[in-house]
């Protein structure tokens, strides 16, 4: 059986993809009902990258700084394969959401990005946090981008 962490590392992979993927459909579908569903599955996703980043930092904060480095290509390394599987499956339809796939997959660098520098980072966490409303939390998590039809921040 997998140890909590390692199941939170994996799961965050697909949190973070998914927080892509459900604001592509969200904003690119054309069609109302599948918008509102995408848009309601990011907003519950938005809850759960907090949540798993704050196990996950706590979970690696006892660590030896030179097994905290190992670990981090390694998650990398998931991610990208896992993106690359879903950019390869769901190419296709990312272009039809207006999502060329090499920004589908840049957009899903930048997220992990921020999660594992907030997970390994030296400093307070903040960039990641729950959606206003939920406990906790200053800033945005990223990779909502605007409501349809709508500009400005996050839900
Ligand atoms: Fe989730």
């Amino acid at each position: 059986m997998l140890g909590l962490r390692l199941e939170l590392m994996v799961l965050m992979v697909a949190e973070v993809i998914a927080l892509r993927y459900y604001r592509a459909v969200r904003d690119g579908s054309g069609d109302r009902l599948a918008s509102e569903v995408a848009g309601r599955i990011l907003a519950d996703e938005r809850r759960h990258v907090p949540f798993h980043r704050d196990r996950l930092r706590e979970s690696f904060r006892p660590l030896p700084a030179v097994v905290r480095a190992g670990v981090r290509p390694a998650w990398w390394t998931l991610m990208l394969g896992a993106c690359a599987v879903v950019v390869w499956d769901h190419g296709s339809a990312l272009r039809r959401f207006g999502v060329p796939r090499a920004v589908f997959a840049a957009d899903v660098a930048g997220l992990f990005a921020a999660v594992t520098g907030e997970v390994f980072g030296a400093g307070e966490a903040g960039t990641l946090t729950p959606p206003p409303g939920a406990p906790g939390g200053r800033r945005a998590v990223h990779g909502g981008g605007s409501p349809p039809g709508g500009a400005g921040g996050r839900a």
